[in-house]
């Protein structure tokens, strides 16, 4: 695995350690990796309403576009469970929005990592394209 991805996975599991998760205690921890190396560390948090609780994948990526940073090359997930942790449905979305298909590096119990392209997690994804073609159209 490349040095810079190393890094990303230890981040990721410094990140975990700030989890919120009192209601599901299911821990994650995420770390973004930015095209001008800086990287963005977020956990999962939630509310106890449920709904509005938030992934550590979004924590991680709001914070990145908070801080004007819009390009992006790779994002690394933990969490506890022993295999690994595919994203949820939403933040598959927000990650293709708003950083494209990057890579996805899931880390099992072990250590062991897998990469997929976020493509290969969101397929066919809707995005601001679609909404172009319509605006164009109706000129
Ligand atoms: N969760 C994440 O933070 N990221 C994922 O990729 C999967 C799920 C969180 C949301 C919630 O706090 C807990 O895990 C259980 O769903």
């Amino acid at each position: 695995m490349r040095p810079e991805y190393e890094k990303l996975v230890k981040d990721a599991l410094a990140a975990k350690k700030r989890a919120y998760a009192p209601y599901s205690r299911f821990r994650v921890g995420a770390a973004l990796l930015a095209s001008n190396g800086k990287i963005y560390k977020g956990c999962n948090v939630e509310i106890s309403t449920y709904a509005l609780t938030i992934c550590a994948e979004r924590t991680a990526i709001f914070k990145a576009i908070s801080e004007g940073d819009h390009h992006f090359k790779a994002i690394a997930v933990v969490s506890d469970d022993p295999g690994y942790t595919p994203p949820c449905g939403a933040c598959r979305q927000v990650l293709m929005d708003l950083a494209g298909n990057i890579d996805f590096l899931m880390v099992n119990g072990k250590g062991k990592v897998k990469v997929l392209k976020m493509r290969e997690l969101l397929p066919h994804a809707f995005g601001q394209k679609n909404l172009e073609r319509t605006r164009k159209k109706s000129r």
